[in-house]
């Protein structure tokens, strides 16, 4: 099976979505996938600016000359997409959104009634899973839902499969190793669990979704440890 994973975070590498990626991706090889890796912030990658020439002037060709044709290459190639986005005031980054509607270009202009919704149909081939992966900092799986819900719109536009969501909040509670070393493993170990039964099942068990968001500390330590470092900041700002 051939996986391409989108990571969405500005902060590319160094960010807490890369944090949940690299043990994702491990499990992904040890279950026989092939993984592409794609960081939206490395990509000049222009944002739509919906004139529709892709639909009709130049068909499946966009107007703009930047690095989003060879990522559609690799979409093409793939049999699942999986967008790995943190959260940004209740939704997926800019960089996520961008690359969404650049996605545009795979569509016919064509509208398609489907299952009470409507829709258009596909002009080059799309991967038919994908899967959200998503972090944020407040504690809470709430804070997921509209992302989610967005993503399930997303799949349904493009004709795909939604194979479920991995979703890790309080995110910044995974970097206290040294408190919580047994709880971090677990979580880390949980991240692999989900990413080999995407690969060998399809689906994932509501049981290793729960593993990978289980609180870590109480939300109250969540909150003093988050205003601890803030006070710490603001005051070597000052000096
Ligand atoms: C502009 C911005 C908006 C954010 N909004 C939210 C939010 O609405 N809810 C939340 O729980 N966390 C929010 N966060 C926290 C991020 O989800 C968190 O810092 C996450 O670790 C970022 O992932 P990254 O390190 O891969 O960039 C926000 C962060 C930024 C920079």
């Amino acid at each position: 099976m051939k996986i391409l994973v989108i990571n969405a975070s500005p902060r590319m590498e160094s960010g807490n979505t890369q944090v949940v990626l690299t043990p994702f991706i491990i499990g992904l090889k040890e279950a026989g996938a092939s993984v592409d890796l794609v960081v939206l912030k490395k990509k000049n990658i222009k944002e739509c600016i919906g004139c529709f020439s892709c639909y009709a002037k130049t068909p499946g060709r966009c107007v703009h000359d930047d690095e989003m044709p060879a990522i559609m290459e690799m979409i093409q190639a793939a049999d699942m997409l999986v967008l790995a986005t943190p959260i940004y005031i209740d939704g997926m980054t800019s960089l996520a959104k961008k690359f969404v509607d650049r996605m545009v270009t795979f569509l016919d202009p064509h509208f398609v009634s489907d299952n009470n919704r409507v829709r258009h149909p596909l002009r080059f081939s799309f991967p038919n899973k994908m899967f959200l992966i998503s972090v944020c900092g407040y504690p809470g799986l709430h804070n997921f839902d509209p992302v989610v819900l967005h993503f399930e719109r997303i799949c349904n536009n493009f004709n795909s499969k939604f194979c479920g969501a991995l979703l890790r909040p309080g995110v910044f509670s995974i970097l206290l190793t040294k408190r919580y070393p047994e709880k971090i493993k677990n979580v880390l170990d949980a991240i692999r669990s989900v990413a080999r039964q995407l690969v060998t099942d399809g689906i994932v068990s509501p049981e290793t979704l729960r593993a990978v968001a289980l609180d870590i500390c109480s939300s109250e330590e969540l909150i003093q440890t988050a205003n601890g470092f803030w006070d710490r900041e603001l005051k070597e700002s000052e000096q």
